[in-house]
């Protein structure tokens, strides 16, 4: 332990009356070994350093795109819906086959490698293509060759090995690298996920999001200045509030933008149409939907993604927490966050809604409330247009309402009113296909 060291410090350092030449060495000695310890200090950091630095940055995640047909499966449109039973069960059966981690082949090195696997599938002919993309770790510049070799090596041993129930046509085997961009795109096709956990919660009331938090949410802006929040639901397709174009209806005078800064936007699009509802008529609150589709689509990334669309006949339970994002006003009239806020609010029926001391029967069946009776958190100026989502038990977000209107923001009584998404399900596809 420390304990003896101060003492003999003290010694050396203590000046004596008569000090000799071999003390005046030894002091020297002594100064020599605080230099060369300090040297070998600075030698081992750097070290350490260099050695952080190649494993953080020396090496790239790589990825790969394989794919083959499967003969004894036939096409079935429900394959292309993720979570849908077909595609999980689908799923199960592919993922043994290209997936290292079951492999029975013992490639250790490779199996700690892989750290992302994503299945699609299309068709041909009738029969499923399936598409897998893998993401690999850490793969030096000057080896990545030959790491490529023994990847493709191992995987047509297996595709041509014991493919359980599946019937793999070996002439059609595909394998390919492919660009991190066009990869990370299809690795975060998924819809109502995020790649974060954040901590705590808190528009109104809310508090700051983190990047990645809620990668659906939009700005649109008019002329650069941000107007009102939307919901990304595809690649190339928004859904938003109709009261947003009631000043300027031409696509041209629009953006988008994502990203959870509006001073530093991640992406950014120009808008080719905006779809209002037929029946919207302004000042009613009545049909307070459009869709807004980009001039050109979006490559997802880890911070950009789409939130799932509930089925028409999906109900949110009542009093069940949902979360409302926006870039509005903190209070009616107040200043506008540059970063993206979000707010935790719940499911308020609307029966009790269009209780008297509430919105007195206003609210029609297109409409859904949430907030509090006590008021403090709720959507305000600004966040119109943007998402209301809800997780379901998987965790996995849908879009559950569109910031349309309220009486002031958070007052007690006088919850936000969205527009009911599940009412409007047929006409987002009538719109728009999804
Ligand atoms: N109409 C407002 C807007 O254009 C949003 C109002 C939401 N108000 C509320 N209290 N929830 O941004």
């Amino acid at each position: 332990m420390a304990k003896g060291e101060p003492q003999r410090r003290e010694q050396a350092w203590t000046p004596l009356p008569n000090r000799t030449e071999s003390n005046t060495k030894m002091k020297l000695t002594r100064n020599g070994k605080i230099i060369l310890s300090t040297v070998m200090m600075v030698i081992v950091a750097i070290t350490i350093g260099l050695i952080v630095y190649f494993v953080a940055f020396g090496s790239t995640p790589f990825y790969y795109h394989i794919s083959f047909k499967v003969n004894n499966i036939d096409y079935n449109s429900k394959f292309e819906k993720p979570y849908s039973q077909e595609y999980m069960d689908l799923n199960k059966k592919v993922v043994s086959l290209v997936n290292f981690y079951e492999s029975k082949l013992t490639h250790q090195h490779l199996k700690n490698k892989i750290i992302f696997l994503f299945l699609f599938y299309s068709q041909l002919k009738g029969k499923v293509i399936v598409h897998a993309v893998l993401k690999f770790k850490s793969c030096y510049k000057n080896n990545a060759a030959k790491f490529w070799d023994r990847i493709e090596t191992i995987l047509r041993q297996k595709l041509e090995g014991k493919t359980g129930s599946l019937c793999v046509d070996p002439s059609t085997f595909k394998f390919s690298d492919i660009e991190m961009p066009v990869a990370e795109n299809l690795l975060n096709t998924c819809c109502g996920q995020r790649t974060i956990t954040p901590s705590g919660n808190k528009i109104a009331g809310g508090t700051d999001a983190e990047e990645g938090e809620w990668p659906w949410q939009a700005s649109l802006q008019q002329d650069k200045v941000h107007r009102c929040g939307a919901t990304l639901i595809s690649n190339s397709w928004l859904v938003t509030a109709a009261h947003c174009f009631v000043r300027a209806k031409d696509p041209k005078q629009w953006n988008v933008s994502f990203g959870l800064l509006l001073s530093d936007p991640q992406m950014q699009r120009s808008v080719k149409d905006i779809i209002i509802h037929e029946n919207y008529h302004y000042p009613e609150h009545n049909n307070d939907i459009a869709v807004v589709h980009l001039s050109s689509p979006i490559l997802y990334t880890s911070n950009i993604r789409r939130a799932c669309l509930p089925e028409a006949t999906y109900i949110f339970p009542s009093n069940s927490d949902v979360v409302v994002t926006g870039w509005g006003t903190l209070k009616s009239d107040g200043t506008s966050p540059n970063i993206l806020q979000k707010g935790l609010v719940k499911i308020i029926d609307n029966k009790t809604c269009n209780n008297k001391e509430v919105y007195d029967g206003v609210v029609t069946p297109g409409m859904l409330c949430a907030g509090f009776l006590e008021g403090q958190v709720d959507a305000c100026q600004g966040d119109s247009g943007g998402p209301l989502v809800s997780a379901d038990s998987k965790g996995i977000w849908f879009l559950a309402g569109i910031v349309s209107w309220g009486d002031e923001c958070a007052l007690p009584n006088k919850p936000g009113v969205y527009t009911r998404v599940t009412f409007y399900r047929d006409w987002i596809t009538s719109k728009t296909g999804l």
